[in-house]
């Protein structure tokens, strides 16, 4: 995958809420074209496997369990600078540090349940886009 796309997930806080098509908006107002997308739910497992990153952090099982507690929706994005311009339009991982007019900052309830997943790097983006995509549901 291109270091001009990202990964992200409308987490299930979010989805829950009825959040979803607001915060495609925000997507699609920040200037981001949809490369892939869908709802889906992760299993324990998988949510596990996702943020294996966290494993050792206090947070990991609460973490894999709210992941997993419902539907979400996943999507890869292309865009210049997709990776840093999409942490921007997220807002700070504490919704109480989020600047104002983020997802995070509109959308997010608590440190935990912060409505939207973004990829950290160019090399994250690509590896969590090839978790959840096949190359043939990539355009
Ligand atoms: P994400 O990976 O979901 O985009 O979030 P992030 O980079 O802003 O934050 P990260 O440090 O990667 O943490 C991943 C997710 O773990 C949950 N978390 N809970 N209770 C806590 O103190 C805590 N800290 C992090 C959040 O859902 C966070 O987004
Ligand atoms: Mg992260």
């Amino acid at each position: 995958m291109a270091s001009n796309r990202t990964f992200t997930m409308i987490k299930p806080d979010a989805v829950k809420a009825g959040h979803t098509g607001a915060i495609l908006s925000k997507i699609n107002e920040g200037g981001f074209r949809i490369v892939a997308m869908k709802k889906t739910k992760l299993s324990a497992e998988k949510a596990g496997e996702f943020y294996a990153v966290h494993k050792e952090r206090p947070f990991y099982q609460e973490l894999v369990d709210f992941m997993s507690s419902g539907p979400i929706v996943a999507a890869i994005l292309e865009k210049d600078n997709a990776v840093e311009d999409f942490r921007t339009l997220i807002g700070a991982t504490n919704p109480a540090e989020a600047a104002p007019g983020t997802i995070r900052a509109l959308y997010a309830t608590s440190i935990g349940e912060n409505a939207v997943h973004g990829a950290d790097s160019n090399e994250n983006a690509a590896i969590e886009g090839n978790f959840h995509f096949a190359s043939t549901e990539m355009f």
